[in-house]
C-alpha cells in the first residue's frame, strides 16, 4: 500500500537514469554546464553494458585514408534503409568528429597509428565517395572501446562533481499535465525509495535485448526506461526492429566484434566456401549486419552449417599474425577461449546471429527531447522528458544499424541533450509544488509485486518470454509465425497476473529487481512482436518472408505503438524527416541497396 512507504526526496536541476556511455555524456555535459545533476544508475557506472562494446566508435577522421562526414551520412541513410530521419543523421555524421576528439582530449586511451593518431578500422556498411571505395571509420582502443570510453566519461563526471546515485533502480516516471517531473526510485543497499524531482529527467538506460533468449546484452539490459515511458502513456516507435548481430559465439550469445572481419577475418560455411560472395559481391564479409545475418540463416537453412548439427557458421581468423592479435583484438581471443574453448591462432570460432541492437525506442527530435504524435502534429515535445542511447529512437539508425555508429549516437546524442538542458534551464530553478498523492499509483504497482503471490517463478515466466521472442520474432519473420508468436506472448503476459515474489524484503531483494524487469521487458516484447506483425514489408532488419520488398508507398513511416494498462497496443505512425538539418548536403533520396 502505497501509505506505507516513506519517500526521500531530493530536487536537482536535471536528473539522469542509466550510467552507460549516453547517460554519462549526458551527466558530464550537465554538470559542465553549472547544472546541478544526479545520475542514478542500477549498476555501478563502470559495469554499465557500454563497457561490453569492443570494436569501436565511428567519425570520418580521415586518419587512415581519405573521409569525408558526408559520406559517413550517405552510409547511416543508406545503411538505416532510408528509414532514418536525415536532420538527426547529419547531426550524428557532422557532430562524431568534435565529439570524438572530445574524448580523445578527456583522456580515452585510443590506440594510436605509427604516427600517433587515432587508429582506425574499416567496419561494414562504411563507404567512401557516396558508396564506391571503402572507408577505415571506426575509432578504436584495441577491442575494448566502450569500456575506455565508460572510465573514461566516469572520472571526468566526476571531476566536474556530477552526484552519482548507485544501485538504485527507476520505477516509474512522474508526470504531470503531459510533462515529467521526476522520477521515483529505489534504493537496493538500504530499501529505501527515493524521489527525484527535476526539471528534465534523461532516460539512458540502454535497450531490451534481454527480450530474446540468445543475445549479446548484459543481463540488465531490460529497457527499464522504455517501459517506463510505455507505463507514462508514452508510445514507442520503430520497435519491429531488432538487430541480429552476425557473430555472437555459438550456444553463449557473446560478441565477436565486426572488427575481427573489419581486419581481415571471415566467415566460412561447412564447404570451405566464403559464401559472402555470393550475397554481397562488393562488400563481402563487411556488408551490414542486417544482410550478414540473413546470409547466415539461409547457409544453415540449407544445410551448409557447420558442427554435429549443421547449426551454425565458421569466423576464421587463424590468418591473421598472433603479434597482431594481441594488439588489436586481444579480448576477442579471450572470449572465444572462455566460451568456444577455440585457440584463435589454430581453429576458427563458432558463430550464430545473436540479437544484439534495439533500433527502436522512446522518439525523440535530434536534440534528445522526446516527442509524442498528439492531434495531428508528430513532433509535440514532452516537456521535461528526454531520452538518449539505445533507449531512444532519435531515429537515426532507422531499420538497422551499422556497426560503431551506437558508441557514436551515445556521445553526440549524450551530449546534444545536455547543451539543449542548458538552454531550457536556469542553474537552481524553483521546482513547482506537486500533488502530495504524485507517487501513490507507483507506489501501490511496486507493493502488488512485492508482495505477488501467485504460483509461478518469475524465471519461468521470463523464459516462456524469451523463447517465444527468439523463435517467433527473429531474423526472418512471416505473419503466420509473428501471429503465434503473439497469442504465445499473450498467454505469457496474462500468466505474470500469477507471478511469485518470495523475498518480501527491500534490501538487496534481488528478485523483486528481476520481476520488475520483467515486467518491463514483457511490456516491450508486445509492442515488439505487434509492431513486427504490423509492418508489411522488409526493410533492413527487418525481414517478412511473405512481404519480401520494401515497400516505400506504404511504409517509409516509423510507427508508434502504445500500450495501455490491459495490455491493448495502438498503432500510429510518423513521417520519416527526408530533410536535412542544414543546406550542406542533399536528402539522400531511396534507392534500391546494392551490397
Ligand atoms: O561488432 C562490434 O564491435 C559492435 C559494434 C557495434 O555494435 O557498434
Amino acid at each position: 500500500m502505497a501509505k506505507s512507504y516513506t519517500i526521500i526526496e531530493h530536487r536537482y536541476d536535471a536528473v539522469v537514469v542509466g550510467a552507460g556511455g549516453a547517460g554519462l555524456r549526458a551527466t558530464l555535459g550537465l554538470a559542465q554546464r553549472g547544472l546541478k545533476t544526479a545520475c542514478l544508475t542500477k549498476v555501478f557506472p563502470t559495469r554499465s553494458h557500454t563497457v561490453a562494446a569492443q570494436g569501436g566508435i565511428s567519425a570520418a577522421l580521415g586518419n587512415m585514408g581519405e573521409d569525408d562526414w558526408r559520406w559517413h551520412m550517405y552510409d547511416t541513410v543508406k545503411g538505416s534503409d532510408w528509414l532514418g530521419d536525415q536532420d538527426a543523421i547529419e547531426y550524428l555524421c557532422r557532430e562524431a568528429i568534435p565529439s570524438v576528439i572530445e574524448l580523445e582530449h578527456y583522456g580515452v586511451p585510443f590506440s594510436r597509428t605509427a604516427d600517433g593518431k587515432i587508429y582506425q578500422r574499416p567496419f561494414g556498411g562504411m563507404t567512401t565517395h557516396f558508396g564506391d571505395g571503402k572507408a577505415v571509420r571506426t575509432c578504436a582502443a584495441a577491442d575494448h572501446t566502450g569500456h575506455a570510453i565508460l572510465h573514461t566519461l566516469y572520472q571526468q563526471s566526476l571531476k566536474h562533481r556530477a552526484e552519482f546515485f548507485i544501485e538504485y533502480i527507476a520505477l516509474d516516471l512522474i508526470m504531470e499535465e503531459g510533462g515529467c517531473r521526476g522520477v521515483l526510485a529505489w534504493r537496493l543497499d538500504d530499501g529505501t525509495l527515493h524521489l527525484f524531482r527535476a526539471h528534465a529527467t534523461l532516460l539512458a538506460t540502454g535497450g531490451y535485448g534481454r527480450c530474446y533468449f540468445s543475445c549479446t546484452s548484459a543481463h540488465t539490459c531490460t529497457g527499464d526506461g522504455n517501459a517506463m515511458a510505455l507505463r507514462a502513456g508514452l508510445p514507442l516507435q520503430d520497435m519491429e526492429f531488432v538487430q541480429f548481430h552476425p557473430t555472437g559465439i555459438y550456444g553463449a550469445g557473446c560478441l565477436i566484434t565486426e572488427g575481427v572481419r573489419g581486419e581481415g577475418g571471415y566467415l566460412c560455411n561447412s564447404e570451405g566456401e566464403r559464401f559472402m560472395s555470393r550475397y554481397a559481391p562488393h562488400a563481402r564479409d563487411l556488408a551490414s549486419r542486417d544482410v550478414v545475418s540473413r546470409a547466415i540463416t539461409l547457409e544453415i537453412r540449407e544445410g551448409r552449417g557447420v558442427g554435429p548439427n549443421k547449426d551454425h557458421i565458421h569466423l576464421h581468423l587463424e590468418h591473421l599474425s598472433p603479434e597482431f592479435i594481441q594488439e588489436q583484438l586481444p579480448g576477442i581471443a579471450e572470449l572465444a577461449r572462455i566460451f568456444a574453448g577455440v585457440d584463435v591462432a589454430r581453429d576458427p570460432i563458432p558463430v550464430l546471429p545473436t540479437v544484439h541492437y534495439n533500433m527502436g525506442g522512446i522518439p525523440t527530435n535530434y536534440r534528445g527531447e522526446v516527442v509524442t504524435s498528439r492531434g495531428g502534429n508528430p513532433e509535440v515535445v514532452v516537456p521535461g522528458l528526454m531520452a538518449i542511447g539505445e533507449a531512444a529512437c532519435v531515429s537515426v539508425h532507422g531499420a538497422n544499424r551499422l556497426g560503431s555508429n551506437s558508441l557514436l549516437d551515445l556521445v553526440v546524442f549524450g551530449r546534444a541533450a545536455s547543451i539543449r538542458c542548458a538552454e531550457l534551464i536556469m542553474p537552481g530553478q524553483l521546482h513547482r509544488p506537486l500533488p502530495a498523492d504524485a507517487c501513490d499509483p507507483f507506489l501501490d504497482r511496486f507493493d502488488r509485486l512485492r508482495h505477488a503471490n501467485g504460483p509461478l517463478n518469475p524465471a519461468d515466466i521470463r523464459l516462456g518470454m524469451q523463447r517465444t521472442m527468439q523463435s517467433h520474432a527473429s531474423v526472418f519473420r512471416t505473419g503466420e509465425v509473428l501471429k503465434e508468436g503473439l497469442e504465445q506472448l499473450k498467454a505469457v503476459m496474462d500468466s505474470f497476473t500469477d507471478v511469485k515474489v518470495s523475498d518480501r524484503s527491500l534490501v538487496w531483494n534481488t528478485d523483486l529487481v528481476e520481476t520488475l524487469e520483467l515486467q518491463n521487458l514483457l511490456q516491450q516484447a508486445r509492442v515488439t512482436i505487434e509492431g513486427a506483425l504490423n509492418r508489411e514489408e522488409s526493410r533492413g532488419s527487418h525481414a517478412r518472408e511473405d512481404f519480401p520488398l520494401r515497400d516505400d508507398q506504404n511504409w517509409l513511416k516509423h510507427s508508434l505503438l502504445w500500450l495501455d494498462e490491459n495490455h491493448r497496443v495502438s498503432i500510429d505512425y510518423r513521417p520519416v524527416h527526408l530533410y536535412s538539418l542544414t543546406d550542406e548536403v542533399e536528402v539522400i533520396q531511396p534507392s534500391k541497396r546494392v551490397y
